[in-house]
């Protein structure tokens, strides 16, 4: 039910009591949630997950947390695991990231892009999930045959994940005219404002 979120989101805003809400859940069926009510279970759960995205000092896990948004609030497109996706990019790829355009160059060495994600269980209960990294790297290196990204993954809890960089490059390698990136869902995207 609608009010059971506005209210989380009320008392969370009021209270700033982000540990009272460790079970963060919605009435609505994920597919039946509304853009409204995303936002509201990200902003239950989001202290929570970046608090253990932080935990272990992981590379980036603190820091990203200060970069800009690319969305205005996360939205699932069916790829890692049918989750909510929420990007994150450093100052240094922020402008370009956001052309989302086929014909912008290739992002400058030095860009990171981050992406937390959560799910919405069967039970509507709202679930960490984990948190994403594509780092740009100089060509001529060991992720050469991967665009030049490396790709890196930390779970909720912080810990970092042991992943093929070949399992995640074999998909985006399909997105090589927009350098290997496949973009939020296009009705939340943050446009670049030059
Ligand atoms: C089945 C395809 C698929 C696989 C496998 C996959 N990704 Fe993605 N990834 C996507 C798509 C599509 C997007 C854009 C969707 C979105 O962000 O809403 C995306 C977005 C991202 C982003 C945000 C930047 C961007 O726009 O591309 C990061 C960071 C990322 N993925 C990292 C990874 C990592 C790390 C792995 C491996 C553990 C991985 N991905 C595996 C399809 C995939």
């Amino acid at each position: 039910m609608k009010h059971l979120i506005a209210s989380a989101t009320f008392a969370l805003t009021m209270f700033a009591a982000p540990a009272a809400f460790a079970a963060c859940t919605s009435d609505v069926a994920k597919d039946d949630l509304t853009g409204e009510q995303v936002t509201a279970l990200y902003d239950c759960i989001k202290a929570e997950l970046r608090e253990g995205y932080a935990s272990q000092g992981g590379e980036n896990t603190k820091e990203y947390q200060s970069w800009k948004a690319a969305a205005t609030r996360p939205a699932t497109v069916g790829v890692h695991g049918k989750r909510f996706l929420m990007t994150y990019v450093n100052e240094t790829g922020f402008a370009e990231y956001t052309k989302y355009s086929e014909e912008r160059g290739p992002m400058p060495v030095g860009s990171i892009l981050a992406k937390e994600s959560f799910n919405v269980s069967k039970k509507n209960k709202v679930q960490k999930g984990p948190l994403f990294f594509m780092t740009k790297v100089a060509a001529g290196g060991e992720a050469e045959p991967f665009g030049n990204w490396v790709y890196g993954v930390f779970n909720p809890k912080g810990k970092v994940q042991k992943i093929s960089q070949k399992f995640c490059h074999d998909c985006h390698g399909n997105y090589d005219e927009q350098d290997f990136m496949g973009y939020p869902d296009e009705d939340v995207r943050i446009e670049a404002s030059n």
